[in-house]
This record gives C-alpha cells, sequence and structure tokens, in this order.
C-alpha cells in the first residue's frame, strides 16, 4: 500500500492553544515529518451528545444519536493511528474528552455484543499534560484513555506524561518535552506505515 499514513490527533481539552494542544502540534507536526497525513479532532468542538447508555448500539454496532457521531466514527474509522492528548482534570480527562470516549461504545459493541470479527489494530499514543498540584496523579487519565483504545483495538506505544505545566504556555518552558513528543508523532507513523504495508 503506498498512501500516506493517516495520524489522527484528539484533542482533549476544552481549552485551546493550551499545554495539551502544544504537545499535540508537536507530535503531529512530528507525524508529518516522517511521511504522514495528520488530521485533528477537537473534543470540545465535535458536538457530542453523552452516551446514553441505552445499548441500543448492541443492537446494531450503530449509535442512535443524530449530532457529531458519525464525523466522529469516520474520522477514526479512517485513521492508521491515533494520538490522544489530554490535560488532567480532578485525576481524570476533562467532561469533554470523556464524553468522546464514551461514545465509543459502539466498537464495544460491535466487538463484544455482536461479535463481529475485529479490525486490523492499529499503532497510537497517549500525552498528558497537568499541573501536578494534587496528590492523585495522572494514572487515571492514562487508564481511561487506554480503556477507550483497548476498544479501538489501538497499540498504546508511548505515554508522555508532563507535570508542572499550568498555564497555557508553561510547556514551551520545556523543549525537551516538545521534543519527545515530535520523535513520538515520527515513531507512531513509522509504525502506522509498517502496518499498511504489511496490510
Ligand atoms: C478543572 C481543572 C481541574 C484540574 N485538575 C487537575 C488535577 O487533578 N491534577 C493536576 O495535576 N492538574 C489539574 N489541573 C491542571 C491542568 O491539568 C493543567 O492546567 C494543564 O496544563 C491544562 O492543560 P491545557 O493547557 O491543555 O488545557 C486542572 C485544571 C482544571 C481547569
Amino acid at each position: 500500500m503506498s498512501r500516506a499514513p493517516i495520524v489522527l490527533g484528539i484533542a482533549g481539552s476544552p481549552r485551546r492553544f493550551g499545554n495539551s494542544d502544544r504537545l499535540l502540534g508537536a507530535a503531529l507536526a512530528g507525524a508529518r515529518e516522517a511521511g504522514a497525513e495528520t488530521r485533528t479532532l477537537v473534543a470540545a468542538d465535535a458536538g457530542l451528545r453523552h452516551c446514553l447508555g441505552c445499548n441500543a448500539c448492541s443492537l446494531d454496532g450503530e449509535c442512535v444519536q443524530h449530532d457529531g457521531g458519525p464525523a466522529l466514527y469516520r474520522a477514526i474509522d479512517e485513521a492508521d493511528a491515533i494520538i490522544v492528548v489530554t490535560p488532567v482534570y480532578f485525576a481524570s480527562v476533562p467532561g469533554v474528552l470523556k464524553v468522546l470516549i464514551d461514545r465509543m461504545q459502539p466498537y464495544w459493541a460491535r466487538t463484544y455484543a455482536l461479535k463481529r470479527p475485529r479490525p486490523a489494530r492499529r499503532p497510537g499514543a497517549i500525552l498528558i499534560a497537568r499541573g501536578g498540584g494534587d496528590p492523585y496523579g495522572f494514572e487515571h487519565a492514562e487508564a481511561t484513555v487506554r480503556s477507550a483504545f483497548a476498544v479501538l483495538d489501538i497499540d498504546v506505544l508511548d505515554v508522555l506524561a508532563t507535570p508542572g505545566v499550568d498555564r497555557p504556555a508553561d510547556l514551551e518552558a520545556h523543549p525537551e518535552v516538545l521534543e519527545r513528543a515530535h520523535a513520538l508523532g515520527a515513531v507512531v507513523t513509522a509504525e502506522a506505515t509498517k502496518r499498511l504495508i504489511e496490510r
């Protein structure tokens, strides 16, 4: 397969152009330099209603809601790799990202309720920004994104968690972190390219 891999970045913060957006920007720049086509989906702008827990998706694998869901599912399905970035909010992910993650339930339903064949596994990565002023860490935010990635059959290649960033531009004082995010974007792209060729 000769096309460029599509790397989808999901921006999880309700605050635009802050620390997590900077992490994602660096990762997607690294992905582009490694040959990817990059796309960005901003959770806060995705026009998603929260999951109703109605389990209708367990009947046919589709969500019954008429909102930003179809565009979200198209973006997820077209991606060859997915990078999720999130700030830590009260030890977990912000509500806007949790709403998006809960809307992954149709993928769970297709695999576990409807027993459909699983799609090809894709690579991914998790980027986390946090102030670090509370004692509860980032592990719950990471676990929440990993849980969604498990349902999407995404292999997490790496997790980059950055404490000590609170004001929107704090990350600019940590160029080494931005370099690591940039490098991770390239690693994800290389793996996506390899899997595209093998398919
Ligand atoms: C509502 C809210 C809750 C937060 N909760 C935590 C927390 O539990 N732990 C933490 O380390 N930082 C917490 N923070 C700080 C953010 O993680 C930090 O400001 C981060 O850099 C924001 O990323 P952004 O610039 O991409 O929005 C919180 C910030 C907000 C606004």
